[in-house]
């Protein structure tokens, strides 16, 4: 092999967060300690046996004793299977995988739809890599980047090297480091007063946080306070990584280091799917299983939620009833809002006598998929459970109503549905403040329902034309 297996993840993207999206409410399950569900908890109203079912799924989760059977969650459309499936990625915290995809995302003029299906399952299975690293530790004193002509161009200067100084409960130390070293200090915008450590050997630097002797600067502020480190500066660490097969992968395939034009082109693609191969993959589970034996690494099975699962086609079932089978599968979860459908992909091969009909089959998934998975049903809302919703959903997207208006609304999602009446909040609120107030009225509401057809009405409106004709 030519080059080494990366066992180092690519850092982290910073995603842009605080916006309010679809789901932003859903906090958890809401579940009792008994793990019974409570009413309303969490975000979440009712469909308390979901909801339940749901938490036992999380605990054989957390026990690592899920059976390789998938949960797949049925019911009519805007019963919050969705908001389920994220309220169970937030009980599981951020240190265990949760990869969520939509079923037609398999479908790319590029890539192999299996292709798609097996990344999402590798982004799914963690690994939890303990390294003891040589590392150089603590709190910043002094940051001084020293500047030299540059040698080659004669114009503007270039950094010859960098004076660390760093803190410890113990003592101090300065540290003259390569200019690499300083570039990694920028990227992590590490300042003085800061925690950091930089591994010796790959000169990675990590920022802790800020160092709690700096904590009474500002009264507010989206800043970690660590106590500063124990021991000397230099020293031995153990630290735990949380990886995932995808990280790995995608570590491995992208072109590394260097200044060529290929490597250059190679960080540009970096954010697209560059072609993982078979083989590869299979590398890289020799080396995970050989960290796994020798109880360096330990294997963090999370969950892969595919929505709308009625949109695979016959070779994604096949693959997942295969991939469901591997020691190294997470745990599956999909939902459906469909009844009895035609599968995809067996339209037109034949299979049916080439009536073009299909095999039909409940939620549009075979049986013998089906056959293994736990079904959870959800039911549709009352008015009761619509309305309180409703408020909590204002209450998140800082919308005043009035209890007219959220009558009204809870009106019209009894009527239509509850998704429909979400969805009338946010114009809600732009027709009230056209009109001067701060609190979205009964009249809003009204004028809305005039300027928007739910999907029924406008069912309706179809029928009579036909009629008409
Ligand atoms: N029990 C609930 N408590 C709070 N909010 C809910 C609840 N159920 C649904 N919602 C909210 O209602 C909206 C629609 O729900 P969701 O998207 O989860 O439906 P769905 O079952 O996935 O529908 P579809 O089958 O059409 O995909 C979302 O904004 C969701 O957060
Ligand atoms: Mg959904």
């Amino acid at each position: 092999m030519a080059n080494p297996i990366i066992t180092q993840p690519p850092p982290p993207q910073t995603s842009r967060e605080g916006r309010i999206a679809t789901h932003s409410h859903i906090k958890g399950l809401g579940l009792a300690d008994d793990g019974s569900a409570m009413e309303v908890s969490q975000g979440f109203v009712g469909q308390q046996k979901a909801r339940e079912a749901l938490g036992l799924h999380l605990q054989l989760l957390r026990l690592g004793r899920h059976s390789g059977r998938p949960l797949l969650m049925v019911g009519p459309p805007g019963t919050g299977k969705t908001a389920l499936a994220l309220a169970l990625s937030q009980e599981l915290g951020s240190k265990v995988p949760f990869c969520a995809m939509v079923g037609s995302e398999v479908y790319s003029g590029e890539v192999k739809k299996t292709e798609v299906l097996g990344s999402c399952f590798r982004r799914a299975i963690g690994l939890r890599i303990k390294e003891t690293k040589e590392v150089y530790e603590g709190e910043i004193t002094e940051l001084t980047p020293s500047e030299a002509e540059n040698p080659l161009s004669g114009y503007g200067k270039t950094i010859s090297h960098v004076i660390v100084g760093l803190k410890t409960v113990k003592g101090t130390k300065q540290l003259r480091l390569d200019p690499s070293v300083y570039e990694s200090i920028q990227k992590e915008r590490v300042v003085v007063g800061d925690v950091i450590y930089i591994e010796a050997n790959t000169g990675a630097v990590k920022r802790v946080g800020r160092s709690d002797a700096y904590a009474s600067e500002f009264d507010l502020e989206a800043e970690e306070y660590v106590p500063l480190p124990k021991g000397d500066v230099h020293k031995r660490k153990e630290l735990v990584q949380d990886v995932t097969l995808h990280d790995l992968d995608m570590a491995n395939a992208r072109p590394q280091g260097g200044s060529d034009i290929m490597s250059v082109m190679g960080q540009l693609v970096k954010g697209g799917r560059t072609e993982v191969t078979d083989k590869l993959r299979r590398e890289i589970n020799k080396v995970v299983d050989k960290y796994i034996e020798q109880g360096v690494a330990e294997l963090v099975p999370g969950v892969l939620f595919i929505d709308e699962v009625h949109m695979l086609d016959m070779e994604c079932f096949t693959y997942l009833n295969r991939a469901l089978e591997s020691p190294l599968s997470p745990y599956v979860v999909l939902a459906s809002n469909r009844g009895m459908t035609t599968i995809r992909g067996t339209e037109y091969d034949g299979l049916t006598g080439g009536s073009g009909v299909g095999i039909r089959s409940p939620h549009g998934i075979p049986i013998d998929l089906l056959d293994r998975c736990m079904i959870v049903k959800t039911a549709l809302y009352n008015r009761g459970d619509i309305r309180r919703v409703i408020e909590i959903r204002a209450k998140t997207e800082g919308i005043q109503l009035s209890v007219e208006a959220l009558d009204r609304l809870a009106d019209e999602g009894e009527r239509s549905s509850l998704r429909f009446a979400l969805q009338l909040l946010t114009p809600g609120s732009i027709l009230a403040k056209g009109r001067g107030a701060t609190e979205v009225g009964v009249q809003d509401v009204g004028e809305l329902s005039e300027l928007f057809l739910d999907a029924k009405r406008s069912t309706g409106v179809l029928r009579g034309m036909e009629g008409m004709q």
